[in-house]
């Protein structure tokens, strides 16, 4: 059974309290812990927005939230009693004084909690309101900072955010997010690399001959479509959720867990990512936007058409990265991600080399090499393909069989939604899970110069049917190289 140990008392202010975010993600997930029993009874949720809203509309828009989010059996109203004492909801306007009157009439008496600032909302208002923050009076040693992704659509962008935020927190009390750090098997990536012997021996450049990160979903942008079309799947998932996954394969072991040694590992792997320029951005890119198509036997509009104009934003990306250093010269990274391709799913392929020389009939390269697919989501769990000799009196036949390590089924406790797992660990006052400063900048030096290189060179994307995996580009792009996508069961 797992443990679930209690944290300080707190006060957790969310700004953007009523938003999207908050209801399908925050609040249940506040609920989940609650409902282990990880929070004392003083600590509280204050929600800030700015409608109008009694106390009591709100609790009532918070309980239509978790019903409408939690599974049915989760819900339990002795939980539910519990947990709707804590919430308080303030009207407040970042730009006048009425609602940071009342917010820090509710918290000055109990100075002395732990006090986080989760900013659900728009970057643009990041800095403001650390700043308002500031002048309210309402920083002191033990306050935290949450910061939504995205931090900035660029690297220029980014700095001003921080820089906007940096005045008045330092850095260690600035948390920003990406939710894939807090997914369970994300993390196990850290046990699996480290916590056995048998891989990290092989983990280089001499025994593993590619990996490939695919995230791929099977949504498409739906009513995001206005944001989306300002973002591409560049700045929304390659710069930060499969640029942390990359560096968690590709980073040298930490010298403990401890947030920092983590970060600096990291950050290493993303200032060795060789630079993608105008002259091979043709060659380790794609982009892609779907057109009509079918995604689960269902026909679906084109991207275009959600948006009702023609658009010149990718919503699927693959590239050929290099990490230029020791360990992985040679051993390419191919990441791709894409909306309304045919399946939900994220997963790490780590392909190793063939055997040195068969000693069998089968020459060498017949001998399928070991692969170790590790799964994210969903279906959690470990792949790794081993050759075997085929049962029969009659001759030596080789076939490559799977040991397959499933998480859901070894568990049987369900995982925890990524955002509990982040928001406890912000409560904890850990970062480790967190994108520290220097490494939001690295990701977007390498991101920019990708961006530079499709601006200057036109670079427009491949329309690609919805329900299929990408413009046809994409297989070339790995084919060029004598190698394809790897394929669940291929
Ligand atoms: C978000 C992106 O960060 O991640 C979305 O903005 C994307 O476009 C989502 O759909 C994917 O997250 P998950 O956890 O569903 O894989």
């Amino acid at each position: 059974m797992a443990q679930f140990v209690p944290v300080d008392t707190f006060d957790l202010v969310i700004f953007g309290g009523t938003g999207d975010l908050s209801q399908r993600k925050l609040l249940p997930a506040l609920f989940h812990r609650d409902r282990d029993g990880q929070f004392t009874p003083e600590s509280r949720i204050v929600a800030l927005s700015r409608g109008e809203m009694t106390n009591e509309a709100f609790i009532k828009l918070v309980r239509g939230a978790l019903e409408t989010y939690l599974d049915e059996d989760k819900f339990e109203p002795e939980v539910w009693d519990r947990f709707s004492k804590r919430l308080h909801y303030i009207t407040l306007d970042i730009t006048t004084p009425d609602g940071w009157k009342s917010l820090a009439r509710l918290l000055e008496p109990e100075s002395n909690r732990c006090r986080v600032f989760y900013l659900a909302l728009i970057p643009a208002l990041f800095g403001e309101t650390a700043k308002q923050l500031s002048e309210h009076g309402l920083i002191n040693e033990g306050s935290r900072i949450v910061l939504e992704k995205p931090v900035g659509s660029d690297r220029d962008s980014a700095r001003e955010i921080n820089d906007g935020v940096g005045r008045f927190f330092n850095e260690r009390q600035i948390y920003r997010i990406d939710h894939y750090l807090g997914k369970e098997t994300v993390q196990n990536l850290s046990a699996l690399r480290f916590a056995n012997a048998l891989l990290e021996p092989l983990w280089n450049r001499t025994h593993i001959d590619h990996v490939q990160i695919t995230v791929s979903e099977h949504i498409g942008t739906g009513n995001r479509a206005q944001f989306y079309d300002r973002t591409g799947a560049l700045r929304d998932m390659v710069q930060n959720h499969m640029l942390q996954l990359l560096c968690l394969v590709a980073m040298e072991p930490p010298l403990s867990m401890h947030h920092d040694e983590l970060r600096n590992e990291k950050i290493k792997v993303l200032r060795a990512l060789r630079p993608i320029t105008p002259k091979n951005v043709a060659r380790a890119t794609v982009r892609g936007q779907y057109k009509q198509g079918a995604v689960d036997g269902q026909a679906v509009p084109g991207y275009a058409d959600e948006l009702g104009a023609e658009s010149n934003t990718e919503t699927f990306v693959a590239i050929r990265a290099d990490v230029d250093n020791w360990r992985w010269q040679g051993t390419p990274f191919y990441l791709r991600t894409g909306k309304r391709l045919p399946e939900k799913t994220s997963e790490i392929v780590i392909q190793f080399r063939s055997i040195a020389h068969s000693i069998f009939e089968e020459r060498e390269d017949g001998i399928e090499p070991n692969r170790l697919v590790i799964r994210l989501q969903p279906d959690e769990g470990v792949r790794l393909s081993m050759v075997t000799k085929e049962p029969g009196p009659g001759g030596f036949t080789l076939r490559s069989l799977p040991l397959n390590l499933s998480f859901n089924e070894t568990y049987e406790l369900g995982y925890p939604d990524a955002y509990e797992r982040l928001l406890m660990e912000v409560l904890r006052g850990n970062p480790a899970l967190f994108m520290r400063r220097d490494e939001v900048d690295a990701a977007w030096s390498w991101i920019d110069k990708i961006r530079n290189a499709w601006d200057s060179t036109g670079m427009a994307p491949l329309l690609y049917s919805a329900g299929t995996w990408g413009p046809t580009a994409s297989a070339v792009l790995i084919d060029r190289d004598d190698r394809s996508w790897y394929q669940d069961g291929s």
